[in-house]
């Protein structure tokens, strides 16, 4: 199957896969892998990654081995979660660690989760970011607002039409890294 050579890395904007970003990031990494992608997700809590420009930070070995793995990656899911209008200072950093030989001309998957009413916000500020690295994020993306009521015990989305959503990004992501690396 096409998709088996590729790699696919996701990252939450919060830390621990059992936060709601870090659901929502591994539900989309699920769906990648029943499509045939190899993944594996960044748990910032098992491997932090210091602040920029903090004391240190430059010659941190957890920063190299993110840097050696986005490198190794065809493609990246990101779920934040909506801070104050925008993606959280955790996520910021995160991508703030990301630069255009890492990630340059490769496919993003955008998400994000809230605790009030669905809006693009943080969508749209990660966005842009990543056109700021020379990364091709695909037009489907996906808000869960309420996010607090919006997965069940197993971690899966309670709404059917979110899942079906996330299920058009991840064929997205993957159609488009085959196309990229053809
Ligand atoms: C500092 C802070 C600011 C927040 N700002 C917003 C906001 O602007 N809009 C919103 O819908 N939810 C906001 N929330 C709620 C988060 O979006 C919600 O907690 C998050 O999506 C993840 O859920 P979890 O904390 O249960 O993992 C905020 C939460 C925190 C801690």
């Amino acid at each position: 199957m096409a998709n088996r050579s590729l790699k696919i890395l996701g990252l939450a904007g919060e830390y621990r896969a059992t936060s709601k970003s870090g659901l929502l990031v591994n539900a989309a990494l699920a769906a990648a892998e029943d499509a045939g992608a190899e993944v594996v997700f960044w748990d910032l809590a098992a491997k932090p990654l210091p602040l920029v420009g903090e004391e240190g930070c430059w010659a941190h070995p957890n920063v190299k081995e993110f840097q050696d793995l986005l490198t190794e990656c065809d493609a990246y899911f990101l779920a934040s979660p909506e801070y104050h209008g925008t993606m959280s200072g955790v996520m910021k950093n995160t991508i703030d660690w990301m630069y255009d030989k890492h990630v340059g001309g490769k496919v993003f998957g955008l998400m994000s989760t809230l605790g009030g009413v669905t809006n693009a916000n943080t969508l749209n500020h990660m966005r842009i970011a990543v056109r700021w690295l020379h990364g091709w994020p695909v037009p489907e993306q996906l808000a869960v607002g309420h996010v607090k009521e919006a997965f069940d015990e197993d971690g899966s989305l309670r709404d059917d039409n979110l899942q079906q959503r996330l299920n058009r990004l991840v064929e997205s992501v993957l159609s488009a890294t085959n196309k990229l690396s053809a």
